[in-house]
């Protein structure tokens, strides 16, 4: 932990599964004002064991890399704060994913989903004329608020069905397809409503909010999920 950061506030026991060991590691490191849980780790790292695994870029959560579960809750670790007067906390790598080495796991599935309702604009016009969606129109409204997805998987790990089933969309990618079904600059919406109108689609999601719960971008993929079911703008 940088000393600018400020005085310690106390110390603070960590516990972090391990996936060599197939349980928990603690550690103790000293606990600082506004200290993330990504420096909860860096701390870990620099201090105790070189050698734990776990992914972060950014730093400001806009990568999407650093997902992880704290105390059962999946946050980024770059964004999630440790409480001033927390005493422990436990880390733990996302549910639903398989484990790469500790708190790294392979993203595979996620994406798997996410290619399936074809994550891009796909343009009516040439791009020598393209249509454009004004800034202050109603289309533009309707889909803002489900557009800052970073793919950070927290959803997925959140959501009891696509833990269970492996071919559900998942809450992203239902969100995403959301998103360009009503861009009208967008071609292949025929396409995308046959994907999440499928049997792996909205209509398996049973509405638990667990998605909406923990989206570090303050998305809502369930309301954005019944949007998909009902077409309805109120929905949004
Ligand atoms: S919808 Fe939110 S939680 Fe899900 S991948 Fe996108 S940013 Fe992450
Ligand atoms: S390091 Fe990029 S989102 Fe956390």
């Amino acid at each position: 932990m940088p000393k600018e950061a400020g005085a310690p506030t106390g110390r603070l026991q960590v516990r972090i599964k391990r996936s060599a060991e197939e349980s928990q590691e603690r550690f103790e490191v000293e606990r600082f004002p506004a200290m993330t849980v990504l420096d909860v780790l860096l701390a870990v790292q620099r201090e105790h064991d070189p050698s734990i695994g776990f992914r972060f870029s950014c730093r400001v959560a806009m990568c999407g890399t650093c997902t992880l579960r704290v105390d059962g809750r999946s946050v980024l670790a770059c964004q999630a704060l440790v409480q001033d007067h927390a005493r422990e906390i436990e880390i733990a790598p996302m549910a639903g994913y398989p484990v790469v080495r500790d708190l790294v796991v392979d993203m595979a599935p996620f994406w798997e989903q996410w290619s399936r309702i074809t994550p891009y604009l796909d343009p009516k016009e040439s791009l020598d004329e393209p249509a454009v969606v004004r800034p202050d129109s109603e289309e533009r409204e309707a889909i803002d608020p489900s557009l800052d997805c970073i793919q950070c998987g927290a959803c997925y790990s959140s959501c009891g069905v696509s833990g269970q089933h492996k071919t559900f969309l998942g809450p992203a990618a239902l969100t995403r397809a959301m998103v360009l079904i009503n861009d009208s600059r967008d071609a292949a919406g025929r396409t995308r409503l046959d994907v999440v109108s499928g049997q792996d689609g909205a209509d398996r999601c049973h509405l638990i909010y667990g998605c909406t719960g923990v989206c570090p971008k303050g998305l809502d993929p369930a309301r954005a999920i019944r949007r998909v079911r009902t077409g309805r703008v109120e929905d949004r």
